[in-house]
């Protein structure tokens, strides 16, 4: 990964920002976006120049592909602004790989690095007033790639587009968050592409998370889809449970998104000394633990999300309230990141990346 810009990008600015109508103390998690956007499209097997232009709609054939195969993709990052106006990401080289993985399942063309980082580093130059310094405040990075190809046979496309849109944002979860464990819908599959971050992953949550809503949860914990016994991730997040003191959380797999802030974690803990297992964790160990009040903490880890402590679980009709504990391992994680993240804290791991 060079700090250099090697790739031409053809910019176009705006002439007119939106930043003054923004009332950054409020927003709603991706409602609000930049003034610039990336974009860069694929056609006759290679990817074109990249440009840069103002955010706004965009042009599409009704019968692109992506409309009726949902062949798309996506990422989610973030850059973080110090108190001197420094900005940074998040191990940005992992969110690459990944746009890639879920690529390669989909059958589009990869993406090359210099044009991603390139391409990332030009837009937060361009649109760095937009990036606001304090914990907590950040921007969204959602880069995504679409098939545009204009054809309603059911193949992949020829033709792409890749494109970067930022969006300034607080906190993803306002309030208490409870989830509620899933044992009839599955969100992936053995062979499917459960690890892919893929758009259809999230379309089909909606419905058994709006059913699930309705009794009061926020968001559902996934169960393996071949048994309904054993706990995977929960909606936008990977999930982590604190029994005693050992950290838990379930292998990846072809149905679990590898996240990049639960490895982040994993090695923290490790570097502290925390317990880890890493293994199939089954719905009756979480009962039982809860029951018998070795269940401490539960959180989920994501980007979008950070850490969010949750506040209780419910499954088959009983509801768990998880009681606040002093000393949680979801704070001591959530503060170690984000030192890392705002560049308060020496980074050991080589995770933060100057812009
Ligand atoms: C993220 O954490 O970046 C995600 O992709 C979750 C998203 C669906 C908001």
């Amino acid at each position: 990964m060079k700090n250099s810009i090697s790739t031409p990008i053809e910019i176009s600015k705006t002439n007119r920002s939106k930043i003054e109508q923004v009332d950054f103390e409020n927003l709603n998690f991706g409602k609000t976006f930049t003034d610039h956007m990336f974009i860069c499209n694929y056609a006759n097997g290679v990817w074109e120049t990249p440009k840069i232009i103002p955010y706004g709609p965009l042009t599409l054939d009704p019968s692109s592909r992506v409309f009726h195969y949902g062949q798309a993709v996506f990422e989610g990052m973030k850059a973080y602004k110090d108190e001197h106006d420094d900005i940074f990401m998040f191990r940005p080289e992992e969110n690459f790989n990944r746009i890639n993985a879920s690529a390669k399942r989909l059958c589009i063309p990869e993406f090359p690095e210099a044009y991603f980082f390139d391409g990332l580093k030009t837009l937060l130059e361009l649109d760095s007033d937009w990036i606001k310094p304090g914990y907590g405040n950040s921007l969204y990075i959602r880069p995504f790639v679409i098939a545009t190809e204009a054809s309603v046979l059911a193949l992949e496309a020829d033709e792409y587009s890749f494109m970067i849109i930022c969006s300034p944002a607080q906190s993803y979860y306002a309030g208490e968050v409870n989830l509620l464990i899933e044992e009839k819908y599955s969100r992936s599959a053995s062979g499917g592409f459960g690890y892919a971050k893929a758009a259809g992953n999230y379309a089909g949550q909606f419905y058994p998370t709006n059913l699930a809503k309705d009794k009061g949860y926020q968001q559902l914990i996934w169960t393996d889809s071949n048994t309904h016994e054993y706990i995977e991730e929960a909606g936008t997040m990977n999930v982590f449970f604190r029994i005693n003191d050992t950290l838990r959380t379930a292998p990846i797999s072809d149905r679990i998104l590898d996240g990049i802030t639960r490895k982040s974690l994993l090695e923290i803990a490790k570097r502290e000394g925390i317990t880890v297992d890493v293994s199939p964790i089954r719905i009756s160990e979480i009962i039982t633990a809860a029951e018998n009040g070795t269940l401490k903490e539960v959180f989920g880890a994501g980007t979008a999300a950070v850490i969010s402590p949750v506040k209780g679980f419910g499954h088959q009709g009983t509801h768990y309230d998880i009681e606040p504990i002093e000393n949680s391992y979801a704070s001591f994680f959530k503060k170690t990141l984000m030192d890392i993240q705002y560049n308060k804290a020496e980074d050991t791991f080589g995770w933060r990346y100057k812009v």
